[in-house]
């Protein structure tokens, strides 16, 4: 392997190749806080063609970071790992509802013309591929809609 076994801390798994780095910031830079970060980018998977793996030591993610996850990595597993052994593995499950963190796409929607009034909403509606429906205008955003608004 290219990147050595971590004695504690987290590796996220089953990353779409090209989502490390936004799977580090979703987590809030934990480079920026002192962890250590280890990530392989672009790697041959059985499961998806290409991934990326990220591995952050000394951290374990909590169940919010977990779920905010699958919007950016909907297949993405997320193991826990204590004394060098994988003690837990997490599948990342999408939220069903979103309150403040997706923008709708249609230019006529409400919650786009009167913002303040109408705060973004969405509802989970697909899972694989990943799909959310806005709560006042009905538009769905497909996955890389999604990626791509969450950077
Ligand atoms: N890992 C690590 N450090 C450890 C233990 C595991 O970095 N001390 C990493 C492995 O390299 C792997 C991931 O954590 O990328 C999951 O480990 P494991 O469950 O042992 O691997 P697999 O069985 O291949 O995982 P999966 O079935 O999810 O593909
Ligand atoms: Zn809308």
């Amino acid at each position: 392997m290219l990147v050595r076994k971590i004695p504690d801390g987290t590796v996220i798994d089953h990353v779409p190749a090209g989502k490390a780095l936004s799977v580090l910031r979703l987590l809030g830079d934990p480079q920026e806080n002192g962890f250590t970060i280890a990530m392989v980018m672009n790697v041959n998977s059985s499961k998806m063609n290409r991934k990326d793996i990220v591995k952050v030591e000394g951290m374990e993610v909590s169940p919010e970071q977990v779920q905010r996850l699958a919007l950016i990595a909907p297949r993405a597993s997320v193991n826990i790992v204590r004394s060098y052994r994988v003690v837990a593995k997490k599948n990342a499950v999408p939220p069903r509802t979103l309150r403040g963190v997706l923008n709708c796409t249609a230019p006529t929607c409400v919650s786009v013309r009167e913002k303040e009034s109408a705060p973004s909403i969405f509802f989970l509606s697909g899972r694989s591929p990943l799909r959310y429906r806005c709560k006042y205008c009905g538009r769905e955003l497909a996955e890389k809609e999604i990626s791509s608004q969450l950077g």
